[in-house]
């Protein structure tokens, strides 16, 4: 009797434009397992110190490249920490000398390591007029920080009070809208002009905000910003599989340690990198839009930013895979990271494996 072939699909290799690798034993940990889903990763300035010059950034681009095997063709893309008084020249320069692809911005005090982010927008608007007329994408962490502002609805205010505006003063500025949670965010892009774009992450196409708080406290699933009610979780879904050239795929995969995550005043951040694709596929799978998944992951991201399509191949086979409650990964000394993954201990359908 012949075995029933296992179904698999077929798509060009994905980039994940929104990540963070960190630096130093967890950069070593993490860096490879970005490396062996994605052919390109953009790279999160917020390490502390941020990354806020050109030469900071290289030594940063060499620090991830020094972490991967010989012969690994992952690129790994550089972005700039926008802070109240960051040089626009330098700014421009890094984008010239093609080390820079996009500027980020967080809003002061809005997330991991947004301490020295911009404390009021006026403060970088010669900033944006140089990024405007470079063709630099801006990035954005879009939540406001004001403390009387419900934390669930931080976004949406954003969208309203900086975003909106920002795209009157800006009209020629590249903007992605980072890690959108709500229905809000997907209707303000979708109607907006075709230079706003906005990324999706995993966990908000499979959470809700119940699960922060299924049976017991859950750090695991904390992340910013924070997952919100089901039906914005539909509303990204349907957003993300939509086939919608403005939607493609960031991953915001954030890993912290255990420490940091279950103590008094737990870290914001999910790691989702071991199992990206496989989660997206799951979404893309159960909203029977299987077929618009090679766009949104490795299509629409390298169109908004003007880089080359990959030419490389990756295959996903419909395997059932339980994902470990644990993950052990090795920093270059062989000291264990231990990192929860997003998934850990359920059934994920897909598998990666390469071409
Ligand atoms: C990110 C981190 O840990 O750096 N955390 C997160 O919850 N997503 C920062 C960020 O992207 O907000
Ligand atoms: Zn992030």
């Amino acid at each position: 009797m012949t075995p029933t072939p296992v179904p698999r699909i077929s798509l060009r290799q994905p980039d994940d434009w929104h990540v963070h690798l960190r630096d130093g034993a967890m950069l070593q940990a993490v860096a490879p397992v970005t490396a062996a889903q994605f052919a390109r990763a953009i790279m999160m300035p917020n390490l502390r110190p941020p990354i806020t010059t050109v030469a900071a950034a290289i030594a940063y681009r060499q620090r991830i490249r020094a972490t991967l095997p010989d012969g690994c063709g992952f690129t790994p893309l550089m972005t700039a920490y926008l802070t109240d008084t960051i040089d626009p020249a330098e700014i421009e320069r890094g984008f010239a000398e093609g080390v820079w692809v996009a500027a980020k911005l967080y809003p002061a005090g809005a997330t991991t390591n947004a301490d020295s982010g911009v404390t009021a927008m006026a403060r970088i608007e010669p900033v944006l007029a140089v990024m405007e007329r470079i063709g630099m994408p801006l990035l954005i962490h879009g939540e406001v920080t004001d403390a009387e502002i419900d934390i669930f609805d931080r976004e949406a205010v954003f969208i309203e009070r900086v975003l909106a505006p920002l795209l009157v003063r800006h009209p020629g500025l590249k903007v992605v809208l980072e890690h959108i949670t709500t229905s809000d965010a997907a209707d303000f892009v979708r109607s907006g002009p075709a230079n706003l774009a906005a990324t999706i992450t995993p966990h908000h196409l499979h959470i809700n905000r119940n699960a922060l708080f299924a049976g017991g406290l859950r750090p695991d699933f904390y992340c910013l910003p924070v997952a919100k009610r089901e039906l914005h979780r539909l509303a990204l879904r349907a957003a993300a599989t939509s086939g919608n050239p403005k939607f493609f795929l960031g991953t915001d995969s954030a890993p912290h340690s255990r420490e940091a995550k279950e103590s008094d005043c737990g870290c914001a951040g999910i790691f989702n990198a071991p199992f990206a694709i496989e989660s997206y596929a799951a979404v893309f799978e159960q909203e029977h839009a299987l077929e618009k998944l090679e766009a949104f992951a490795s299509e629409f991201g390298p169109r908004f930013y003007g880089l080359p399509l990959n030419t490389g191949t990756i295959t996903l086979e419909r395997r059932p895979r339980q994902v470990p409650a644990m993950l052990h990964l090795n920093d270059a000394a062989g000291t264990a990271v231990n990192l929860v993954p997003f998934h850990a201990g359920e059934t994920l359908n897909w598998r990666l494996g390469h071409q």
